[in-house]
């Protein structure tokens, strides 16, 4: 894939690559719009250095790639109920995405894409994790493909959500949302397959015994937490990340403490997984 308007640095033959020669501050031309699109679909997980954007610049610059998706856990700042402020300091008793995960996967449309902006770092540590569901489903053996193929698992907001609000005192009693799709999805853009269960969200397999659907969640989740197809972002003052979430996994890392680590996420709306 040849690009014309913006620099694509791979950082990992599977995963990411780091985006050049844009600005995001500024209204994008289709031409750079449709090349960062190409881009996260060749790479998953596109990392962005040096921008100095406000809320509603990080806003317009998720919404070229679709509408804006409302978090159905968030902390957002007033007038801005599509921005999840992340923010971890010194009385933080908990951070956003400590476990692996795709974004909002309970959800009945799962998000598409995540943009992250963090405008404050601490000196060493706060890396985010990233993991090509692509990779981790092209090493399964045929035998275990044929197996997943067909399944479906239940992905559930409730027990991590309300856990969050538990640690923090909030209140415990409200609904999150809580969907069935495919353990195996196939991208609507690139036509690939990817495995898509996750420790955070997903919470059985349908139809086959207890004890075999946690063994195969148990199985995929250590499978998918391999670091052949990981990459690893080490965040600066002003960066951005832009991760598909249809075929990736990612985890923050939370060995900063007492240090402040701060941005704001905004997340595109997707479509049912198949
Ligand atoms: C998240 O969106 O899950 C948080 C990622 C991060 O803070 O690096």
């Amino acid at each position: 894939m040849t690009f014309r308007d913006i620099e694509v640095r791979p950082v990992t033959p599977i995963i990411g690559a780091e985006i050049g020669g844009i600005d995001l501050s500024r209204p994008l031309t289709n031409r750079q719009t449709r090349e960062i699109h190409d881009a996260l679909m060749a790479h998953q997980v596109l990392f962005f250095r040096d921008q100095e954007v406000t809320l509603d610049q990080l806003k317009g610059f998720g919404r070229l790639f679709g509408d804006l998706h409302l978090h159905p856990h968030a902390k957002s700042p007033d007038a801005h109920p599509e921005i999840l402020r992340i923010h971890a300091d010194e009385n933080s008793v908990q951070i956003a995405g400590d476990r692996w995960h795709s974004d909002v996967s309970c959800d009945a449309e799962p998000p598409m894409g995540s943009v992250l902006h963090l405008h404050t770092v601490p000196p060493v540590g706060g890396d985010t994790l990233f993991a090509s569901m692509y990779a981790a489903y092209d090493a399964l053996s045929d035998r275990m493909k044929a197996c997943l193929e067909g399944m479906t698992a239940i992905h559930d907001g409730g027990p991590a959500y309300r856990e969050r609000d538990r640690r923090v005192g909030a209140d415990e009693s409200r609904v999150y949302p809580r969907a069935e799709h495919p353990v195996i999805r196939t991208h609507p853009v690139t036509g690939r397959k990817a495995i898509f269960v996750n420790p955070v969200f997903t919470v059985e397999i349908v139809g086959v015994p207890k004890v075999e659907s946690e063994g195969l969640l148990r199985l995929l989740h250590e499978h998918n937490a391999q670091p052949h197809w990981q990459c690893r972002f080490r965040w600066q003052k002003n960066s951005v990340a832009f991760w598909d979430n249809r075929c990736t996994q990612h985890i923050a890392m939370w060995d900063y403490y007492p240090q402040v680590r701060s941005g704001h996420r905004v997340t595109i709306g997707g479509d049912r997984p198949i």
